[in-house]
């Protein structure tokens, strides 16, 4: 929980401090709305010093593990970056074949390995959990840089962070969020979905019947005293979606290819699809997108999924400075 004291390090101007120093960041279930307040006046400086001189010294000195046993573009590349624009420098293990994981070693060795080296360990694992099990074997923090079909807990405080950067820190409260697509394997949505519930939004699952919003998300949100639908078909609720959140079709975790056969385009954004949106509502995406967002709307100012990523950086750089104790 957030502590009322002065940091020494924090050059922010910040009265509260969430007091996340050495600690691991596994799931959204961690963080209140005080917390996310943190966080994000804390994002939003760092924004502004990368305009104002690209590069500073907060984290000189400390060392990043990127541990990445499965693809990533954005959180391997943003985390690097977020490292190096504080000052810090990275280890980085992309394509775990060319490490000892090949030869067999498990994760808990791996891991144990990797802090003898570095303060700070991110890791991405097909398997849900896996963030958990490394932090426990870890004496240092690991920061869950999505876990299978768990969570993707960055991913949920930058997108957050996008809503209220985009939209407007005061507007949450009373929005509806429509989030489309793979709800089943989309660990970016599991996290929306909870980290949202601190909020008093509505949501809204557009998914093909396969793919719904799993169970336990959803009592744990209903838990939470949030209104929530499912369809089937968009039409009826985007023209009061204040958030649309598009994602991809997650291939990869389907165990029969023809299932999904069956639901690959099911859903494509389009400027046409976007006439009957609001004027004042974003379109996000984590990314990478396969199609369901053409490339026409990338130029409407409802697409946000560009600018998206690169909030990405600034939350990530708040997460590295918060857990190593700069922050
Ligand atoms: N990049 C996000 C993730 O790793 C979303 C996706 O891959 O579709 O979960
Ligand atoms: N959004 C996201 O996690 O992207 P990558 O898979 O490219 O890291």
């Amino acid at each position: 929980m957030p502590t009322q004291s002065q940091s020494p390090h924090l050059p922010f101007g910040e009265n509260k401090q969430a007091d996340w120093y050495g600690k691991d960041i596994l799931s959204v279930k961690q963080f209140s709305r005080e917390d996310l307040e943190y966080v994000f006046g804390v994002a939003h400086e760092m924004r502004g010093m990368v305009e104002r001189v690209g590069t500073f010294d907060l984290l000189k000195g400390k060392i990043l593990a990127n541990l990445f046993y499965e693809p990533s573009t954005r959180t391997s590349s943003s985390f690097t970056a977020a490292m190096e624009r504080l000052g810090g420098s990275v280890i980085p293990i992309n394509e775990v074949k060319y490490s000892s994981v090949s030869k067999g070693e498990s994760l808990a060795d791996t891991v144990r390995t990797l802090e003898c080296y570095a303060d700070v360990i991110v890791l991405r694992h097909p398997e849900t959990g896996a963030a958990a099990i490394a932090a426990k074997a870890a004496k240092k923090p690991v920061l869950n840089a999505g876990d299978g079909v768990g969570e993707h807990p960055t991913q949920a405080l930058l997108d957050a962070f996008t809503i209220f950067e985009e939209l407007g820190v005061g507007q949450i409260d009373g929005m509806t969020v429509t989030m489309l697509g793979d709800l089943k394997y989309g660990r970016t949505v599991h996290s929306l979905a909870r980290l949202l519930s601190l909020y008093k939004v509505k949501l809204n699952y557009v998914s093909p019947e396969i793919l719904r919003m799993p169970k336990e998300v959803m009592e744990e949100v209903a838990a939470k005293g949030i209104p929530q639908a499912e369809y089937t078909a968009l039409e009826k609720v985007l023209p009061e979606t204040d958030v649309l959140y598009v994602t991809r079709v997650q291939k990869e975790r389907f165990e029969n290819l023809e299932d999904y056969e069956k639901v690959r385009g099911a859903y494509v954004i389009d400027p046409e699809i976007m006439k009957a949106a609001k004027q004042e509502m974003i379109v996000m995406h984590p990314l990478p997108r396969v199609g369901e967002i053409s490339p026409d709307f990338d130029d409407d100012p409802r697409a946000a999924y560009f600018r998206q990523m690169e909030y990405g950086l600034y939350v990530r750089m708040a997460l590295l400075a918060m857990v190593l104790g700069k922050a």
